[in-house]
């Protein structure tokens, strides 16, 4: 019998409670899941989210990996009692939403789109967009959400830019890497997404040096992480025309306190952390899978670097 201890937060118990047992039982595992850790001696596999139950992770002494549901994984690299393996989640669902949120997003700007959705008043001046095929978008960041991303956004006939740490391929996108790549995918950037973990590497990757390159014009999109961001110069950005708007899903400070100069611009569009979530059902698929291979001795399926911090 596996032991395996949802960690998760209560929130999320009543859909997992239901998914996580299916999806082990269609992999044929014998498990016992849990709420509580009477004896952490005795937990095999911890299902965690950041604001779970468990922030000292050295009771569990017997614990052969703590499983993320969250794609980010900031919050738990920097935890020194968290010397377990340490998995990261690649689901399906949360793919699927990203591309939904991106794509979607990308579209208003592209097509401009408020000019006929939010000025209420009688306008006929027709101003045609251009076709995707002539509208240059980058995508920073060309991991599980960021390849998904830049392939739908190719496949809608964009041109677009990736950029990653590592040489890259991804079919039908124009990979780049390191410090030359990145400028070089800044400046033909009519439209960026932000799709890169927070690390050390890249905090406030977007400042008034890189914001500088970008194509006067520019929209950003950032459903990454809000400290990839220099805020205050992105608001210098927006205020001096170089960025046209700004879509940002994720800040510094969560929920973004009512005062930040982000909710009155009248060119930022915050949305509240909801660019893509986790699927149970999915996800237990996954959770159940890195279970398996760990029972298995097989390696685990999406192993944090911690070096990298991702
Ligand atoms: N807003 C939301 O609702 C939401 C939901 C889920 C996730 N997220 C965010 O999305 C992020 C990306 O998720 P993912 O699953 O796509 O992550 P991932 O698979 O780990 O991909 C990360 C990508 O970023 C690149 N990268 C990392 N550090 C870099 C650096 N210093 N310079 C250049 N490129 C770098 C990686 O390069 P390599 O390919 O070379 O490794 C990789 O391509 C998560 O970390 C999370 O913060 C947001």
């Amino acid at each position: 019998m596996i032991d395996v201890l949802f960690s998760a937060g209560g929130a999320r118990w009543p859909a997992y409670a239901e998914a996580l047992p299916a999806a082990f039982a269609a992999k044929g595992l014998k498990v016992r899941l849990h709420r509580d850790h009477d004896r952490p001696e005795a937990v095999d596999y911890l299902v965690h989210a950041p604001n779970g139950s468990v922030e000292d992770f050295s009771p569990f002494v017997n614990a052969k990996a703590v499983l993320n549901l969250w794609a980010g994984v900031e919050k738990l690299v920097g935890n020194p009692t968290l010397t377990q393996p340490l998995t990261r989640m690649v689901d399906a669902g949360l793919q699927e939403g990203m591309v939904e949120w991106v794509t979607g997003h990308v579209l208003r700007h592209h097509l401009g789109m408020d000019r006929w959705i939010t000025d209420q008043r009688p306008l006929w001046e027709p101003v045609i967009p251009p076709l995707a095929r002539n509208r240059r978008v980058t995508v920073l960041g060309l991991g599980a959400l960021g390849a998904a991303c830049a392939q739908a956004l190719a496949a809608l006939n964009f041109r677009v830019t990736g950029w990653s740490r590592r040489p890259k391929e991804v079919p039908g996108v124009a990979c780049l890497s390191g410090a030359d790549g990145l400028e070089a995918a800044l400046v033909q950037a009519e439209i960026c997404v932000l799709l890169l973990p927070q690390t050390p590497a890249t905090e406030a990757l977007l400042n008034a040096d890189t914001l500088a390159l970008m194509p006067r014009g520019a929209f950003l999109l950032n459903p990454g992480r809000g400290p990839l961001v220099d805020d205050d110069a992105l608001l210098a950005a927006l205020d001096s025309g170089r960025i046209a708007h700004a879509t940002l899903d994720v800040f510094r400070v969560e929920p973004l306190p009512a005062d930040h100069p982000f909710w009155a611009h009248p060119r930022v569009t915050v949305t509240p952390h909801i660019a893509s979530e986790t699927r149970p059902e999915t996800a237990s698929e996954v959770i159940a899978e890195n279970i398996r291979r760990g029972e298995a001795g097989e390696p685990f399926l999406y192993l944090v670097d911690r070096n990298a911090g991702y």
